[in-house]
């Protein structure tokens, strides 16, 4: 009895003592950070005051001047950069981006299929993979979808207009989940799913879910997040057991389908059969096998569906409280129209040059994924060896808090699409706009996601006027737990035919 209590005080005290020295390092360093606390490090205040996005972005503003490239950060116990310098964001990002190439995020490709996604996966695997799925997301590729997103974007307006009988209050984030569920749905799945129609879809219930719940109700999301490898080696999982189950079914149906009809539809899911078609043939240079392509199709879903959404949402609200851009945009949408036979194409959305300042300009303000990272694959010194980043190390890059920098964006806080004509873009410092990261490893997906956050607003926007209402939360606040950007309590908006 004696000597297991004095194993488990052997051990307390050595996790104790471990846990006091990981949370030494930067003093040990001489480098600035605020004092950790036990166990959470820096982020106290996460899951239940700030969302995450935002303690970056205020730790940013406090560090930005402090003289140094970084400021150092405990995520748990895991040695964090926090870059506050543009300099080193570019290098990072982009100059250096071959000791930066992987974002060291949990994944388990042989027990949770769904977890290995383009988005996870981390040296030669995900370059062979990114080169193999490049060529899906072309402008050339994206034309050839245009008539799939078109068709669901006018039932959304037909959705819209249906429910208004009267001005009338609605809540839109629900609503415009719908459309992009559908339109990935159909692009990514080749399914009618109809959720837009149909409230108990279970395509966007499985969708909410894969985002929002995690296996073992999120309790050992600590341990997982924190020591990846090591969970991966336990064979730990993080997608919840009946959405995998959902999706392997669908996509399995789905192939199944498109083999023996032989049908082409052009979209994601028909350029995924065709890789691993080729890797059924032996190809496997540039084939995919079943679960390589499930992790795909899932990964396409779930990073378009809530991005595009809300970033729809959030446009709205911002076009709500500012009717002047908002008529502004209605009289240019009609006008492109008018001069192409009423017709939405891929070259006249593009004519629409305050639409797409809108969604920049959204996009801005909030970029929903608010931070980006990145881990060092080997020890890394850019000018003065005192700033060296040791192999390992977590490197944040806090989108939000560049965003809200008013060196960079004076009057952060306004909403002003004019920040995005070609003369101030290029006014800006390079990698001062990242709501799509930067660099080989950015958004693959970004072309997909403005056109489709682009279809949406213009098929909505030019034949209904949208005005804020009681319930409207102003200013509106983040859902804090959530890791991608969300308001509050929904987005309430008062609704009305033009
Ligand atoms: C408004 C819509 C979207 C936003 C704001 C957005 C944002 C982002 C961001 C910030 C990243 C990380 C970039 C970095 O670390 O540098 C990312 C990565 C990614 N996104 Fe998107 N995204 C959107 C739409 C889409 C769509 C429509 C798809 C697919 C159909 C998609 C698929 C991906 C994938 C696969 C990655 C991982 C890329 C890699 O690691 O190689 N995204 N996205």
């Amino acid at each position: 009895m004696w000597l297991i209590i004095t194993l488990i005080g052997i051990i307390l005290s050595l996790l104790y003592y471990g846990a006091r020295h990981r949370h030494n390092y930067w003093n040990r360093r001489g480098i600035p950070h605020d004092a950790p606390s036990f166990p959470k490090g820096n982020i106290g205040d996460w899951p239940s005051k700030r969302q995450l996005g935002v303690i970056f972005k205020d730790y940013y503003m406090k560090y930005k001047n402090a003289g140094r490239p970084f400021a150092g950060f405990y995520f748990f116990f895991t040695k964090t950069i926090l870059v506050t310098d543009m300099e080193l964001v570019k290098r990072v990002l982009i100059k250096d981006f071959n000791n930066f190439e992987n974002r060291g995020i949990f994944y388990n490709e042989i027990d949770d299929p769904l977890s290995a996604t383009l988005f996870s996966i981390e040296g030669q695997k995900w370059r062979h993979l990114r080169h193999k799925l490049s060529p899906t997301f072309t402008s050339g590729k994206m034309k050839h979808m245009l008539p799939i997103v078109l068709k669901v974007a006018e039932e959304l307006a037909n959705v819209f207009k249906d429910k208004l009988s009267n001005p009338q209050e609605l809540e839109i984030t629900d609503l415009v989940g719908r459309y992009t569920a559908d339109v990935i749905g159909t692009c990514a799945f080749g399914l009618n799913c109809n959720s837009q129609r149909e409230p108990n879809a279970e395509f966007v219930s499985m969708g909410k879910r894969a985002v929002t719940e995690r296996r073992y109700y999120g309790m050992l999301d600590f341990f997982i997040f924190g020591f990846p490898k090591l969970a991966r080696w336990m064979r730990l999982k993080i997608t919840v057991e009946e959405v995998e189950e959902f999706y392997l079914r669908i996509i399995k149906e789905t192939i199944s389908y498109r083999l023996k009809t032989k049908e082409n539809r052009h979209d994601f899911m028909d350029m995924l059969i065709e890789m691993y078609q080729k890797h059924q043939d032996g190809n496997t240079e540039e084939g995919l096998t079943f679960e390589e392509l499930a992790g795909q199709a899932f990964i396409f879903f779930v990073a378009g569906f809530e991005t595009s959404s809300t970033t729809m949402g959030f446009a709205l609200y911002e076009l709500a409280l500012h009717q002047d851009v908002q008529d502004q945009l209605r009289a240019e949408i009609k006008e492109v129209l008018s001069k192409h036979n009423n017709e939405f194409t891929y070259d006249n959305i593009k004519q629409m040059v305050l639409l797409e300042q809108v969604v920049n300009e959204t996009l801005r303000k909030y970029p929903v994924l608010p931070h980006l990272t990145r881990t060092a694959n080997s020890d890394y010194s850019p000018d003065d060896p005192k700033h060296y980043i040791e192999k390992g190390s977590v490197v944040v890059i806090p989108a939000l808090g560049i965003h809200y920098d008013p060196d960079i964006y004076p009057e952060p806080e306004k909403f002003k699409p004019e920040r995005f004509t070609e003369a101030e873009i290029s006014a800006r410092p390079s990698c001062s706009w990242l709501p799509f990261g930067d660099g080989p490893r950015n958004c693959i997906g970004s072309r997909f996601g403005i056109m489709q956050t682009c279809v949406g607003l213009a098929h909505l926007i030019k034949d209904l006027k949208f005005t804020v209402s009681p319930t409207t939360q102003v200013p509106l606040k983040f859902v804090t737990k959530n890791i991608l950007l969300s308001a509050e309590n929904g987005i309430h908006l008062n609704v009305e035919k033009v």
